[in-house]
């Protein structure tokens, strides 16, 4: 598999760390000293599904490919107005495309889980051109009263076309049912029926039990994965890690002792994007001219789950 296109969206309101002091008790010092971040962009007029649409357009205008030429679509998200039809749906529809479609939710780990999906169906000739589209607003799973939830986070979308190739030289997945330590339920409607205690509340997270295992499981994975293909550090050009915490990305980095201009970054700018962070980043790097024929990547991800992927894959265009 190699991946031969790339496009994302953020929407147009960004939100600095001055405009949350003004309604919660936060700093622009402390929200930039324990998580890198200055600002986020989130859903405001705009519609998660157009944001999708339009990444997925950018993705196949830099592929070279019209929707027709698309055999399967898929669609990471965790939350969006819909809980039914699939979100995959509604984007199908926009491109007009006419390949079947499906959602999953591998939180923010989606992206490599897409990747893995969409390479299965690739090698065993289901599908030949394989279009991934992330598309996330946590922005309306936390409560904007609650300081250690609502400032992490940003809405976005983030897309990249696959097809047949040799580029994607390992990947590596793993799920550890560890619910509590991130969570967010989903209204259901009252029935006569129902006589359960239900308390539905915005997300949940404990922060420092996160931070932890996303450290920790990041570099597990990194590493498995260099061994596997017989790089060192220094061999990957760029590693393309979940945008959550820039004190995450600095560890996982100390961690692997690679130099900073290995490990480029946008959540100061965006906030965690959930899934979209990791094709989004790409995106950025793509149409930067900062990738060449070659390069070697490395992708990694964590989320609620707890889940996590990474993959060492060629650039390839
Ligand atoms: O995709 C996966 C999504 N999640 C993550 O990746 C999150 C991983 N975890 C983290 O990034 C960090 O744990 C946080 C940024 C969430 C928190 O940083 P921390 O250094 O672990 O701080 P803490 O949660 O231990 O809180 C320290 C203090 C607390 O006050 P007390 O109890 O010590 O008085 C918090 O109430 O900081 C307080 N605090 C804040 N203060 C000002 C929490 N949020 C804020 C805030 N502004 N926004």
């Amino acid at each position: 598999m190699k991946i031969i296109g790339t496009g994302a969206v953020h929407p147009t309101c960004a939100v600095s760390n001055e405009m949350l002091e003004k309604f919660l008790d936060t700093t622009d010092e402390w929200i930039t000293e324990r998580t890198g971040i200055k600002e986020r962009c989130v859903i405001s007029s705009e519609k998660l599904e157009d944001m999708a649409y339009e990444a997925a357009k950018r993705a196949l205008e830099d592929a070279n490919l019209t929707a027709a030429d698309i055999d399967f679509l898929i669609c990471s998200n965790v939350v969006n107005e819909y809980v039914t039809p699939a979100l995959s749906c509604i984007i199908q529809g926009k491109l007009g495309a006419t390949c079947p479609t499906v959602d999953i939710n591998a939180a923010c780990a989606g992206f490599i889980y897409a990747m893995d999906i969409a390479d299965d169906k690739i090698k065993c000739k289901k599908a030949k051109n394989i279009l991934i589209v992330c598309a996330e607003e946590p922005s309306r799973m936390v409560s904007w009263q609650n300081r250690s939830t609502c400032v992490l986070f940003g809405d976005g979308a983030g897309a990249a076309v696959v097809t047949e190739g040799d580029e994607l030289k390992a990947i590596r997945l793993t799920t550890s049912s560890l619910t509590e330590v991130l969570y967010y339920q989903r209204h259901l409607e009252p029935t006569p029926y129902i006589n359960k205690d239900e308390n539905f509340e915005p997300l949940v997270m404990k922060g420092r039990e996160v931070f932890k295992h996303a450290v920790s499981s990041s570099c597990k994975d990194i590493r498995r994965l260099l061994s596997q293909t017989g790089l060192e550090p220094n061999d990957i050009k760029y590693y393309v890690l979940h945008q959550a915490n820039k004190r995450i990305i600095d560890s996982i980095r100390n961690f692997l002792g690679v130099d900073e201009s290995k490990v480029p970054h946008n959540v100061e700018r965006y906030g965690n994007i959930s899934s979209a962070a990791l094709p989004a980043l790409l995106d950025e790097l793509n149409r930067g001219g900062k990738l060449q024929k070659g390069d070697k990547l490395v992708f990694s991800a964590f989320g609620a789950g707890f889940t996590t992927g990474a993959c060492v894959i060629e650039w390839a265009k």
